[in-house]
């Protein structure tokens, strides 16, 4: 294959996907995904393997992919994750907009900052704030999310006060920002090292915070919608995070 074969297959993806319906209501999206259990405990081998520079991240390789390339696109001037853990995601999340040459403002949040690996902690382009996440206000006074530049790009992984944490960020979005809730897909293992250390067994995450995520957007497509181009990349919800990925419209 020659190089102009390459190039007319950019031009079909492009073209591809740009036929494809990008945004939608998040009643519009079914809660199954593509990614049968045994892959998903296969994947999860590698995923509680993974690490970004030494540092543990609760991250597999296929959400990886996905917010790299929502990263590179969106181009965040503000991200907030939300349950810092030893600082891994939020380490790569930062050197990955410093490559692309971003001036981000990088903010996790955990209520336990001793979980901190040294080589997060010791970044410069994160700032880790202590604090429990069911006091949100408290965290994030409105006078300090008014200094916060846009776009915004949320990233949801405590597994605690989800309506809380949406409900307060929602008054401050603006269009274009975006929204993601991680480990929303039910099959995923429920816990720690489920795929890895075959003692663990394998059991489901469950539905409850699928459900959540549905209580919370539902009727409201007017400011959110799913961006399909993201939770669809690899497969319909080829994902941990089923129907996770959320424009503010
Ligand atoms: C799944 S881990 C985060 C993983 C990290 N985002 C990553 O991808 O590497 C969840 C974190 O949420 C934190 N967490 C749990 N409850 C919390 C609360 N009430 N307030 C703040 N953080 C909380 C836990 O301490 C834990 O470190």
């Amino acid at each position: 294959m020659d190089n102009s074969e390459y190039y007319s297959l950019r031009d079909k993806v492009t073209k591809e996907l740009s036929n494809q319906v990008r945004y939608v209501p998040i009643e519009e999206r079914k809660d199954t995904g593509v990614l049968p259990v045994e892959l998903l405990s296969s994947i999860s081998h590698g995923k509680f393997q993974f690490n970004w520079r030494g540092v543990d991240v609760m991250k597999d390789p296929l959400d990886l992919a996905i917010v790299q390339q929502l990263l590179w696109e969106l181009k965040p001037r503000t991200v907030i994750e939300f349950g810092a853990y030893k600082g891994g995601s939020a380490l790569w999340t930062a050197d990955m907009l410093k490559m692309f040459g971003c001036k981000s403002r990088v903010i996790s949040v955990d209520i336990d900052l001793s979980l901190l690996d040294p080589e997060a902690k010791k970044s410069t382009d994160v700032e880790f704030i202590e604090g429990d996440l069911m006091q949100v206000k408290t965290i994030f006074p409105v006078e300090f999310l008014k200094t916060l530049e846009h776009p915004w790009f949320l990233v949801e992984d405590c597994h605690v006060n989800l309506e809380g944490i949406l409900e307060h960020f929602d008054h401050f979005t603006e269009p274009g920002d975006y929204i993601c809730v991680e480990d929303t897909n039910p099959l995923i293992p429920g816990v720690i090292g489920q795929g890895l250390i075959k003692e663990l067994g394998y059991t489901f995450w469950g539905p409850e915070k699928l459900n959540d995520l549905k209580n919370f957007f539902s009727g409201r497509s007017q400011r959110y919608m799913v961006d399909q181009r993201y939770t669809d990349m690899f497969g319909y919800n080829a994902t941990w995070n089923m129907n996770g990925f959320l424009k503010r419209m």
